[in-house]
């Protein structure tokens, strides 16, 4: 039984040492219990106080005491060592040479980037883009087009009606209205956007996206539609690639054509998309009518003027060599991440 000052001051000194020495957090409790816990030494001691002689009594309760608040803080310190200590181990394994994960890239859908190709080559020809409504009203869509209402080439374009005169907008068309009603002559604009239709298949989608063209000043032949379309192609696919002129029929246009390209998937020989044909319709163009520039004002004997309408999936299709109009819209990141 530990009775004197001297005994207190070497347990105090012994537990202390120990608690410093100690590697592991479950070593400075056993220290603690084996200490301070409810049958630890020095708890002990501070019990049987009341058995010492009374000329030590008090000196061995005063150092027991002081020896017991110096352990508890001991044991404080020491566990906060080693917690710091784990910590910093740990940090020490991670190695920062290893590269980093990159997060994934977006890209460009293949259509908007076609569709900033082609508007880039007409921008550099000297067109002004413009935009204008998808929800459209028949005046512009159809009758200032000289498309009247019994008129049989409204059955050219299968149309989403939302009342008589409210439509989604089925070509690009209603911009040539739009622009010519505010602007005078000399006029030269395109205008890309959606539109619409009730059309479904490998090469026709419901939505799909045309850029109209409209040049009109005074003196402009079919010459200069032929010239500025064949620029157009051969900047698009190279100057190698042919394309052609075939008589076509639009109400807005006279003379009208309709201009293919030839399969650049098969190289002309024929194929599913091209339907065996080895050309790919591409593009509706004319010479404005008379009537139309009657509807906007113009005076059909002092100006001529060109206009076209080309659908842009088409392009895409020949440019990345897609047979499926279809995969352009199912968002398949398989298909999206090739471009
Ligand atoms: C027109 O839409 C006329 N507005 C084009 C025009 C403008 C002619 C100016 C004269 C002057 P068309 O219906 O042929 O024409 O369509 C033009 C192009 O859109 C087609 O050559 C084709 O490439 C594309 N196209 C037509 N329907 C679809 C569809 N459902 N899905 C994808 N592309 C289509």
């Amino acid at each position: 039984m530990v009775s004197t000052p001297a005994e207190v001051a070497q347990l105090r000194q012994q537990a202390l040492a120990q608690v410093a020495k100690a590697q592991e957090a479950d070593e400075v409790e056993a220290l603690r219990v084996r200490y301070l816990g409810r049958k630890g030494s020095l708890t002990q001691i501070l019990r049987t106080l009341k058995d010492l002689d009374p000329a030590v009594r008090r000196e061995v309760g005063r150092l027991a005491n002081e020896a017991k608040e110096a352990l508890e803080a001991a044991v404080a310190d020491r566990l906060k060592a080693l917690k710091l200590a784990a910590r910093a181990r740990e940090a020490a394994r991670i190695d920062v040479t290893l590269p980093g994960r990159r997060p994934p890239l977006g890209r460009l859908h293949p259509l908007t980037r076609i569709m900033a190709e082609i508007c880039d080559i007409f921008l550099r020809l000297g067109f002004e883009a413009v935009e204008g409504p998808e929800v459209e009203l028949d005046w512009y869509n159809f009758e200032a087009l000289n498309i009247p209402p019994d008129h049989p080439a409204r059955d050219m374009q299968d149309t989403f009606y939302f009342t008589d005169k409210v439509l989604l907008r089925t070509h690009t068309s209603p911009m040539q209205i739009r622009v010519m009603e505010k602007r005078r002559p000399p006029v030269r604009i395109i205008a890309p956007g959606r539109v619409y239709r009730r059309d479904s298949d490998m090469t026709h989608s419901p939505m799909f996206h045309q850029v109209e063209g409209l040049l009109v000043d005074r003196r402009v032949t079919f010459a200069d539609l032929k010239g500025v379309l064949t620029e157009f192609v051969h900047q698009l696919f190279g100057p190698e690639v042919s394309l052609r002129f075939r008589p076509s029929y639009f109400p807005f246009t006279e003379p009208s054509a309709e201009i293919d390209i030839a399969c650049v998937i098969c190289r002309g020989e024929g194929c599913r998309v091209c339907k065996i044909t080895g050309w790919l319709e591409v593009l509706g163009a004319g010479m404005v009518h008379p009537a139309v520039f009657e509807a906007v004002g113009y005076d059909p004997e002092e100006y001529t003027g060109f206009a076209f309408g080309l659908g842009v999936e088409r392009f895409a299709m020949l440019k990345y060599g897609i047979d499926d109009i279809r995969l352009f819209y199912d968002n398949d990141l398989r298909f999206l991440r090739q471009f």
